[in-house]
Formats: structure tokens, C-alpha cells, sequence
């Protein structure tokens, strides 16, 4: 009896650029509450933390205090920032931490995402807030304004977290935490996963052919001879068909974000089979599509092949999750995507 494949199908991108999914916690703290779940986060998900410096540091007392932080938040300043060291292109997702100010972000995040613009596109986003009263829903409006999104895939808010510590605090951290480290896999129930190994092992129909002889038989269809879209066109295509974000599909085709802005960024991308397939489970496509996608990057799904069957029978029996088709590809012994 084969040892459960659960422990060996842990999440890796598939593709050439095989880096674990990786967090920054960005933020900017005055009094430390924000820090305090900055390292809570760092502890709980393995997050790296990038705090925001401004030159000129803020007032953190008295009168002064709020007068001076409240100016800079009303009037949307992008205080300069002590240089920032870090390799942005490492991460696939920023969550942002900042304290309310006059139901606004607190300014450093704003010179960042001046700084920043262009290497945010194709990022994922999540926030958390700390005030003492209200204001955070209207902050993170405007934050995801300035980044340029419709909204936060998650915002958290907390009150003063490191003044007011107290147990709910803490499991509302841990909770945010649990969140940011993503959805426990959900593979198939082991008799599911019997039924389909047999299934494939008895071999599947031959379904379509799709090359065409002419009346002499000797003829391959013209047709076929015609120069076909571009991966790179191709893709682009079917995702915006597929009314998917950038983020969606190489989040379903657990692809890291690197790698996908390579091959958006190049007309010409030649991506490795395995990339090509995790494309096509991603966007869920039917076996005829996930054919045509295969085929402009020059690949094809063999029937001689075990490895390639096992691929072919999750697209024509729907099952995308990437982590069930691992599941299934390390039950009958071939090597999971990604692996
Ligand atoms: C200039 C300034 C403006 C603030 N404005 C608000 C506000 O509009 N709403 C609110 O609930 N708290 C407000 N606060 C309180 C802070 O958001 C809150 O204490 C937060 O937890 C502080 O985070 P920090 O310790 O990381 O700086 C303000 C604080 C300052 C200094």
C-alpha cells in the first residue's frame, strides 16, 4: 500500500522560477501598534517586514502630535523616506500595515507607492489598521485608490493593538495570520482518488481527432498549416475570456508572479510544458482549448504517455486543482507538477 501522497504535495510553483510564495509586510508605525502586528505576522507567517522611515520623523507627543500628523494626512504629503533596501521582485504579496490618521493611511505608504508604482502591477494586497476610533474602512478606500486596485482581497482592523493588548487581540491576529497563510488544500477523498486511478489505468476513449485527410488521403489538411496566435497572445486571451485577473489565474495556476509577468511581458515567451499546463488547469479549460493553448507553445498531451493521460483526464473530467492532479499524478507514480 503507497504511503498518503498529503505530506509530499505541499504548495511550489510551477515554471521555471520555483520560489515559495513570499510575504511583505510593509508599514509605517508612530507609536508601535502597527509594528506590534507587523511581528506577530512576521512570527506567525514567516513574512519579512519592511517599516517605513520618514526623514523628518513625526511629533509622537501631545498637541503636536496630532496636529502635525493630522496636516500631513489631510493633506495627502509624501513625507521622503530613509532609503529602502530590499528586492521587491522577490515577493508575490504586500500586506499593508498603517495607523488611521484622520480616517486616512498614515503618509509614508503613500511616498512608497510613488516610489513603487510599477513593480506593485500584477501584486497581490492585503491591509490592516490600527486606529483607536474609526476611520479605517474610509483609509483603505483610499489606499486601494492610490495602489490602483478596486479593493483589498483581505483588510483587518485592530484597536490600538499593542496598548490595548488583551486576548481577542491576539486570536484577531492569529486569525489574520491563519488567513494570510492561504486555504488548507483540498484534495480528493481516497476512494475518489481509487476510482479515478482505475479509470485511467483501464484507459480512456480516444475522443477527437483533429487532423484531417483529403480525398487522396496523402494531404495533411491545409488548415493546419496556417501560422497559429502566439502562448504569449493566446493566454492573454483566454483569461480575459475567462473574465479572470492577472492575480486569479496565476493564483489557480500556482504560478508565481515573477514568472507570470515574464511571460505577459514577452510576446515571444516559450514557456516550459509544465508551465503550459498549469496555464491550462488554471483557467479551467475544456480539452480542446487546453490542445490549441498546448499546442501554440509547440507541446501536445501524449495518449502513449502515462503522465500526459493523467493530465488529459483531469482537464476532460474538470478536476483543475492543481493539488488533486498531484494528487492523482503521485498515486499512479508519475512526478507531480511543480516538483
Ligand atoms: C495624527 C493622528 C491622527 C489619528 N487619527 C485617527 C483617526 O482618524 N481615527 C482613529 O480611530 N484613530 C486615529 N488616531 C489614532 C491611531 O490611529 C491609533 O492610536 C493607532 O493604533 C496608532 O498606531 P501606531 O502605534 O502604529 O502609530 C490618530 C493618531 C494620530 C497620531
Amino acid at each position: 500500500m503507497k504511503e498518503s501522497g498529503e505530506k509530499r504535495i505541499i504548495r511550489i510553483h510551477v515554471g521555471q522560477e520555483r520560489i515559495n510564495m513570499k510575504d511583505l509586510v510593509v508599514y509605517f508605525s508612530l507609536e508601535g501598534n502597527t509594528q506590534y502586528v507587523a511581528e506577530r505576522i512576521k512570527e506567525q507567517t514567516g513574512a519579512d517586514l519592511l517599516r517605513l522611515v520618514p526623514k523628518k520623523a513625526y511629533h509622537d507627543k501631545g498637541f503636536a502630535k496630532f496636529f502635525w500628523g493630522g496636516k500631513s494626512a489631510v493633506m495627502a504629503e509624501k513625507p521622503a523616506l530613509e532609503e529602502i533596501s530590499i528586492d521587491l521582485d522577490v515577493y508575490d504579496r504586500i500586506i499593508f500595515g498603517f495607523p488611521v490618521w484622520a480616517s486616512n493611511y498614515a503618509p509614508p505608504l503613500r511616498t512608497f507607492i510613488e516610489i513603487y508604482k510599477d513593480r506593485l502591477k500584477d501584486m497581490e494586497f492585503a491591509a490592516y489598521a490600527c486606529q483607536s476610533g474609526s476611520g479605517a474602512e474610509k483609509a483603505f478606500i483610499k489606499l486601494a485608490n492610490t495602489i490602483g486596485i478596486d479593493h483589498f482581497d483581505h483588510s483587518e482592523i485592530f484597536i490600538d493593538p499593542k496598548a490595548k493588548t488583551n486576548d481577542d487581540t491576539e486570536k484577531q491576529i492569529e486569525r489574520f495570520c491563519e488567513w494570510l497563510k492561504g486555504e488548507p488544500q483540498e484534495l480528493l477523498p481516497e476512494e475518489r482518488l481509487q476510482e479515478i486511478v482505475e479509470e485511467i489505468q483501464e484507459g480512456e476513449p480516444s475522443s477527437d481527432i483533429r487532423y484531417s485527410l483529403n480525398v487522396d488521403g496523402i494531404l495533411l489538411d491545409l488548415e493546419q498549416e496556417k501560422p497559429s496566435p502566439s502562448f504569449h497572445d493566446t493566454l492573454l486571451k483566454l483569461i480575459n475570456e475567462k473574465k479572470m485577473t492577472n492575480v486569479e489565474f496565476y493564483k489557480k495556476a500556482w504560478i508565481d508572479r515573477k514568472l507570470f509577468s515574464a511571460i505577459k511581458n514577452n510576446a515571444n515567451y516559450k514557456p516550459k510544458k509544465e508551465t503550459a499546463i498549469a496555464c491550462c488547469l488554471g483557467l479551467q479549460l475544456s480539452l480542446s482549448e487546453a490542445d490549441s493553448l498546448l499546442e501554440t507553445a509547440g507541446y501536445s498531451l501524449s495518449r502513449s504517455q502515462n503522465r500526459d493521460r493523467v493530465i488529459r483526464y483531469c482537464i476532460s473530467h474538470k478536476i483543475f486543482k492543481i493539488e488533486q492532479v498531484n494528487q492523482i499524478l503521485y498515486e499512479v507514480g508519475e512526478e507531480c507538477l511543480g516538483c
